[in-house]
C-alpha cells in the first residue's frame, strides 16, 4: 500500500501512539517519545496526521495565575499588611503617629486601609486589633497563596484569587493554549509496516552513486516556494558592470581601448572637429570652461591649419565658416563635452596606420539635471579608420555591437554634425519603441586633411546612461548615481 503517503515524522508520531497506550498526548511527551526538540517538527507531524483522520487534536485554552512584580518583592520581603501586623505585634502602643513614621508615605496611607479590612480598628489614634488569631489565619492564606503561584486558575480559591487580582501589580495572569493528540480508531489500524522511516535524501553524493542503495531511496522533493535568505556579497556597482560588458564587446570586436584625459582644449575638441567658433553648444551656459589653467598650450602649427580650414577651407575644396578664428578661444580649457576629443587626438598621433579604437568614458555637459540629464555623463565612443571603410561598414559595427549587447533591433536615421558626412543617428527599439541612442558619421575632410589623413575614418558616440536605462529598466538617470543599497542588491548581474 503506497498509497500511504506519509512523511517520516508522522510515521514515527503515528507508530509511537499506536505502541504506546496514553489515552492523549501531551506536546512534552510526543516530543521525547519521538526524541524530538523542535515543537515545530511535533506540532506539524500531529497536524498531517490529524488531516489523515489518524489523530484527534484537542486545544485547551488554560490561565495561568503567576507572581507579578509586586508579587514577587511580597515573596521576599512578605506582603504590606504582613509587613505592618509584625509591626504592630512589637510596639506596646502601636499609634498611627508612629505607623507613620515607621512607613513611608506610599505604604502607610494603603497599609493602614488593607489593617482595616483586616480587622484592625481605630481607637483614638491607636491601632487595635479585635481577633489576632483570624488576622493571623488571613495573613497566612494570603502568603500560602502567592507561594503556591504560578498555578492554573481553576486550581485556586476564587475568593484569594479576586482579591489579589483586584490589587495592583501583584498576580498577572498568562493565556496559553494546550494541545494534546489521541489516535483514533483509523489511526490504530494503520499497517506498522508502513510506518517504518524511509531515508530521503537531499543531497546526492558520489558514495550513495557507488553502492545501488539510491534506488530504493525516497529523495527529498526541493520546495522552490520556500522564502530564502538571499546571499550577499560584494559586487560591481551595475554601471561599472556594464562598461566591462561593453569593454569586453569592442575587444571581441577587435578593437582597443583608449583612455585619455577630460581636461581638454577647445581647439581639439571643438576646432579640430570643425564646430565653429560661434557654435551655440560653445557657450559658457553649455561647457564647463576652466579658469584654471585658463589656457593650454597648442600649436601655431595646428592652429594655423585650423584656422585657415576654419575661415576658408583651406585646400579642401570647402568654403569654411568664414569669419576669423581665435587662437584664444582654440586655447581655451575646458572639461571635454564628447570623448571624440581623445578619438581626433588619436588620429592625429597615427594619421596613417588603420586603427579600430574605443573607449567608454567620461563627458561633462552643463546641462539641469531632470530624469534624463546629468552635467556628467558617459560616452561610448569608437573609431575605425581604414581603406576603404564606407557607411555599409559603419551601420554594421554598430548592430553588431547593440545585437551583442542584446537590442537586436537596431536602426540608423540621418542627422547632422559639423564634422561628419554623412551623419546618423542610432536608434535602438526596446518595448516598441525607437529610442535614440547616439552619433555616428563619416569624418569630413575639414576634420581629416589637416591632421594628414588619408583613409575615410568612422566614428561614433553613444550615450552610456541611456543604454544603462534600458538594460536596468530605469525610468529616471539619476538612480544610477545615488545611493539606494536596497535597489543596488536587487540589480541583476550584468
Ligand atoms: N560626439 C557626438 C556627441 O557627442 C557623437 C558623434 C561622435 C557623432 C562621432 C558623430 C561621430 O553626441
Amino acid at each position: 500500500m503506497d498509497g500511504l503517503n506519509l512523511l517520516n515524522p508522522e510515521r514515527r508520531m503515528l507508530l509511537k501512539m499506536q505502541q504506546i497506550d496514553h489515552p492523549s498526548w501531551s506536546l512534552e511527551q510526543v516530543l521525547e517519545t519521538c526524541s524530538w526538540t523542535d515543537q515545530a517538527v511535533a506540532v506539524g507531524a500531529g497536524h498531517g496526521l490529524e488531516n489523515h483522520g489518524f489523530v484527534k487534536l484537542s486545544e485547551v485554552v488554560t490561565t495561568d495565575i503567576q507572581l507579578d512584580s509586586e508579587g514577587e518583592k511580597a515573596m521576599h520581603s512578605g506582603l504590606l499588611e504582613q509587613r505592618l501586623w509584625n509591626w504592630m505585634k512589637t510596639v506596646s502602643e502601636p499609634s498611627m503617629k508612629a505607623l507613620q513614621s515607621e512607613f513611608e508615605r506610599h505604604e502607610a496611607g494603603p497599609g493602614v486601609g488593607l489593617l482595616k479590612q483586616l480587622g484592625v480598628a481605630i481607637d483614638g489614634g491607636i491601632l487595635v486589633a479585635n481577633d489576632a488569631s483570624m488576622i493571623e489565619d488571613t495573613l497566612k492564606k494570603r502568603s500560602d497563596f502567592l507561594s503556591s503561584l504560578p498555578l492554573e486558575m481553576s486550581e485556586l480559591d476564587d475568593d484569594l484569587l479576586n482579591h489579589f487580582r483586584q490589587r495592583k501589580g501583584l498576580v498577572s495572569s498568562l493565556e496559553q493554549t494546550v494541545r494534546s493528540w489521541s489516535i483514533t480508531p483509523v489511526g490504530e489500524s494503520v499497517d506498522p509496516e508502513l510506518l517504518k522511516e524511509s531515508v530521503v535524501i537531499s543531497e546526492l553524493t558520489p558514495e550513495l552513486l557507488q553502492t545501488d542503495e539510491w534506488k530504493e531511496a525516497e529523495f527529498r522533493a526541493f520546495d522552490v516556494t520556500l522564502e530564502s535568505a538571499t546571499p550577499r556579497r560584494g559586487r560591481s556597482h551595475p554601471m561599472q558592470a556594464l562598461i566591462e560588458r561593453i569593454r569586453s564587446v569592442f575587444l571581441e570586436m577587435g578593437f582597443s581601448e583608449l583612455v585619455d584625459d577630460y581636461v581638454q582644449t577647445a581647439g581639439w575638441n571643438m576646432d579640430a572637429l570643425f564646430i565653429p567658433q560661434d557654435h551655440p553648444a560653445r557657450e559658457m551656459q553649455d561647457t564647463f570652461y576652466l579658469t584654471e589653467p585658463l589656457k593650454m598650450d597648442l600649436s601655431e602649427d595646428l592652429m594655423s591649419k585650423w584656422k585657415s580650414i576654419h575661415e576658408d577651407g583651406g585646400d579642401t575644396g570647402s568654403t569654411g565658416w568664414g569669419g576669423s578664428f581665435s587662437f584664444d578661444t582654440a586655447q581655451r580649457s575646458l572639461l571635454r563635452t564628447h570623448t571624440t576629443v581623445n578619438t581626433i587626438q588619436y588620429l592625429a598621433k597615427h594619421p596613417k596606420e588603420a586603427c579600430r579604437v574605443f573607449s567608454v568614458d567620461r563627458v561633462f555637459r552643463k546641462e539641469a539635471i531632470d530624469r534624463t540629464h546629468l552635467p556628467e555623463f558617459h560616452q561610448i565612443e569608437g573609431i575605425i579608420m581604414e581603406e576603404g571603410a564606407n557607411l555599409q561598414m559603419l551601420v554594421t559595427t554598430l548592430k553588431t555591437f547593440y545585437a551583442k549587447m542584446g537590442y537586436p533591433e537596431v536602426r540608423v536615421r540621418p542627422a547632422y554634425f559639423p564634422y561628419t558626412e554623412p551623419s546618423l543617428e542610432i536608434e535602438v527599439k526596446w518595448h516598441g519603441k525607437w529610442l535614440e541612442l547616439g552619433g555616428a558619421g563619416i569624418f569630413r575632410p575639414e576634420v581629416t586633411e589637416p591632421l594628414g589623413i588619408q583613409s575615410p575614418v568612422l566614428a561614433w558616440g553613444m550615450g552610456l546612461e541611456r543604454l544603462a536605462m534600458l538594460v536596468l529598466g530605469l525610468d529616471d538617470i539619476r538612480q544610477l548615481y545615488i545611493s539606494d543599497l536596497e535597489w543596488l542588491r536587487m540589480q541583476p548581474l550584468l
